[in-house]
């Protein structure tokens, strides 16, 4: 099986995942019968961060000859699959710590691999620093998770924003083929300077500021200087538009802000862009833009009820997420399945 199959079928269980949990706010059904949520979180977030997303990554570093061997991917994928089920099940304990620590393992010496090709300046410089990064902060999360939930969940979130900013928005970047100019280091600095506002802010003090806002600046240039379709241009502006206009209102630190935030970056413009790597051709327009508007219409739920009490409920976020599953599969199957109706593949 090809990296862009484990892709896929990452995303569909991630997705899946997702619109059972939504559901599960709505019916309390699973923990009634004696699931614990906080596992079918742990086993989503991770299919979708092991799984779709550093497939997806491999899939845009392949080019450069930096994608692990055939065999590697498919232990990688059984050991991702085998966290997610294992997750699902028995949560954070010696089995999924043990798997995670060997997928972190994978993702460094993936890293390692690239800083030592000495290839031209390209995007995906930024990931051996943040993958190392990441990997530092995993045992502090490991640690602090039994004593303090809360402090564990911000070194998570920090932990997630820091891979998106530095490996998946820039491999997304260099899908899109964005020539890169400047500095690694800079962009890494502001990425994790962002970050760690975005998640402490009153740890990182009232200056720190400054990083999102530069942060966002550096990704107006970077996406001005690539040839994007506009459409594209339009999506992606919203990474610079969310991270300035969250960085200095508190009030959009707040938890269903940033699981909308991660999810209107992940959905929206990184898997959008990364698609063109691991589907064949794209889909139909209708479905990218009914795909698109179901992304916009999910997160926008998620905050309504912090903005217009009594306006939308989790059952609307449920029905709206399984409508976005029901697309995004929709979307594949029409492209990547041979349908006797298809035009063949270009
Ligand atoms: C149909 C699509 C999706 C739905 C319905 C969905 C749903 C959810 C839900 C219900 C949660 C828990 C929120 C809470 O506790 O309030 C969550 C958390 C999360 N999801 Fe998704 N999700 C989807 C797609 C994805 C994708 C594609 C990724 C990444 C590749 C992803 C990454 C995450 C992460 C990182 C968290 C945060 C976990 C944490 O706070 O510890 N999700 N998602």
């Amino acid at each position: 099986m090809s990296l862009r199959v484990y892709a896929l079928g990452f995303l569909v269980v991630t997705m899946g995942l997702g619109v059972i949990m939504r559901w599960e706010f709505v019916t309390g059904w699973l923990t009634g019968q004696g699931a614990d949520f906080q596992n079918l979180r742990h086993a989503h977030s991770h299919a979708g961060y092991y799984g779709a997303l550093t497939m997806a990554w491999w899939t845009v570093v392949r080019v450069d000859g930096l994608a692990p061997s055939s065999r590697a991917v498919h232990l990688y994928a059984a050991c991702a699959a085998a966290a997610t089920a294992l997750f699902a099940v028995i949560g954070y304990r010696v089995p999924t710590i043990a798997l995670s620590t060997l997928i972190a393992l994978f993702w460094l010496h993936g890293g390692w691999r690239h800083l030592r090709a000495h290839l031209p300046p390209r995007w995906t410089d930024t990931a051996p620093w943040g993958l190392a990064l990441g990997a530092v902060l995993v045992p502090f999360i490991g640690v602090t998770a039994p004593r303090d939930f809360a402090l564990a969940r911000d070194l998570a979130h920090l932990f997630i924003a820091i891979l998106l900013f530095t490996v998946f928005i820039p491999a997304a970047w260099q899908g899109l083929g964005l020539p890169r100019r400047d500095p690694t280091w800079l962009h890494v600095v502001l990425a994790v300077g962002a970050s760690a506002f975005l998640v402490f802010p009153h740890v990182v003090g009232p200056l720190g500021v400054m990083f999102p806002l530069a942060f966002a600046s550096w990704c107006v240039l970077a996406l001005g200087r690539g040839r994007l379709s506009p459409v594209m241009r339009l999506i992606w502006l919203s990474l610079p538009i969310s991270v300035a206009v969250s960085a200095p209102i508190p009030a959009l630190h707040a938890y269903p802000w940033r699981i909308a935030g991660i999810h209107l970056m992940v959905l929206g413009p990184v898997l959008c862009s990364l698609a063109q790597r691991v589907l064949p051709r794209p889909p139909h327009p209708v479905l990218a833009a009914a795909y698109l508007l179901l992304v916009v219409l999910m997160n926008a739920s998620l905050v309504f009820p912090a903005v217009l009490p009594g306006v939308a409920d989790t059952w609307v976020t449920a029905v709206l997420s399984t409508l976005l599953l029901g697309t995004a599969v929709l979307a594949v199957a029409s492209v990547t399945l041979r349908f006797p109706w298809s035009p063949p593949p270009t």
